[in-house]
């Protein structure tokens, strides 16, 4: 089951015309979809977007119960195409919860916990791309120490990406076992105890380095900006990735302050304008309640803007 993380926050951010046309951008198992329904009026209407065939299957039931409800197998970067197949020009909000759901880490056969033994793979979509374990023969030791230390923030990224490749060489890397494997005996003694598995790091940068998170969120965000009704289209974000969060952030920024004159110019003579402004800027983060019912909210940030005329 997936427990959905500030739930009420983010409809209430999200929804304020119960007549308009919303995107839930990641599905996952509907809790929020189905906040939004409850939410909009017969003359509402909410697209869904997952990457995951899994959940799709959930939302093409919710699709035959709702007819003010549809779901696409799409990843979000493709928001504008899916869109036009719809010939919704403009909508009253975009939402995401990013990240992967309770069920993805729970299927060992998907490869994306170290809990769980199972081949390793961690893509959202198994029917695109490549498995983890294809991508790592591919990959220069330089490279991989750059996508453990950037996106899992881990400070023995080299020691565990020479580990890594290693094993890949001696045909050792085949299983969510022995990525845990290698990881733990990589980083030094001290560290293989502490309050964090020493691999929760390595498996959420490869994680999203095999999903290309954030190429998938900069393409998904610009997008929703561009097709934000205006003005007054809402964009609601939770992140549970400090990276996430900050591109997010500064994707946002830079649409809500987009002139690029020399500070020690007068006035402006770009001619950029504004397209959006924050409505919160400053991260909501779940209340400690929530955190105690839903240790996974812990870390979880959300950000809401909006589009201006
Ligand atoms: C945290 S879960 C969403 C949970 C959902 N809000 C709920 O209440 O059940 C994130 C979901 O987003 C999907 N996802 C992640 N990246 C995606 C992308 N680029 N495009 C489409 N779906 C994506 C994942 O497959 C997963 O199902």
């Amino acid at each position: 089951m997936h427990v959905p993380v500030l739930l009420d926050e983010w409809v209430d951010a999200l929804v304020l015309d119960p007549a308009g046309c919303y995107v839930d951008a990641t599905f996952g198992r509907g809790g929020h979809s189905r906040a939004i329904l409850r939410r909009l009026s017969e003359r509402g209407r909410l697209l869904a977007l997952d990457r995951d065939p899994e959940a799709c299957r959930v939302g093409l039931e919710l699709a035959k119960q709702d007819a003010r409800f549809q779901i696409r197998h799409a990843p979000f970067a493709r928001l504008d195409a899916e869109l036009d197949a719809l010939g919704w020009r403009e909508v009253s909000g975009v939402g995401f919860d990013l990240g992967v759901s309770s069920p993805q880490v729970d299927d060992a056969a998907r490869g994306f916990s170290f809990r769980r033994p199972g081949p390793l793979d961690m893509r959202m979509d198994p029917g695109a791309g490549e498995p983890l374990t294809r991508r790592l023969r591919g990959v220069s030791e330089r490279e991989l120490t750059r996508i453990i230390r950037e996106l899992g923030g881990e400070r023995f990224a080299g020691r565990i990406a020479r580990a890594i490749l290693r094993a890949v060489r001696e045909g050792r890397m085949e299983s969510t076992a022995d990525l845990e494997h290698v990881c733990f005996h990589a980083v030094p003694r001290a560290a293989r105890h502490g309050a964090i598995h020493p691999a929760t790091r390595t498996f959420q940068a490869l994680r999203m380095w095999v999903n290309d998170e954030l190429g998938q969120l900069r393409d998904g965000i610009l997008a929703a900006q561009r097709r934000l009704r205006r003005p007054g289209g809402r964009l609601v974000v939770i992140a549970f990735h400090s990276g996430e969060d900050r591109l997010v952030r500064d994707l946002v920024d830079q649409a809500v302050s987009p002139c690029v004159c020399p500070p020690q110019l007068p006035m402006c003579v770009c001619g950029r304008k504004p397209s959006m402004r924050w409505v919160r800027k400053k991260p909501l983060r779940p209340s400690e309640a929530e955190v105690m019912r839903n240790p996974r909210s812990r870390s979880a940030r959300m950000r809401v803007a909006e589009a201006v005329a």
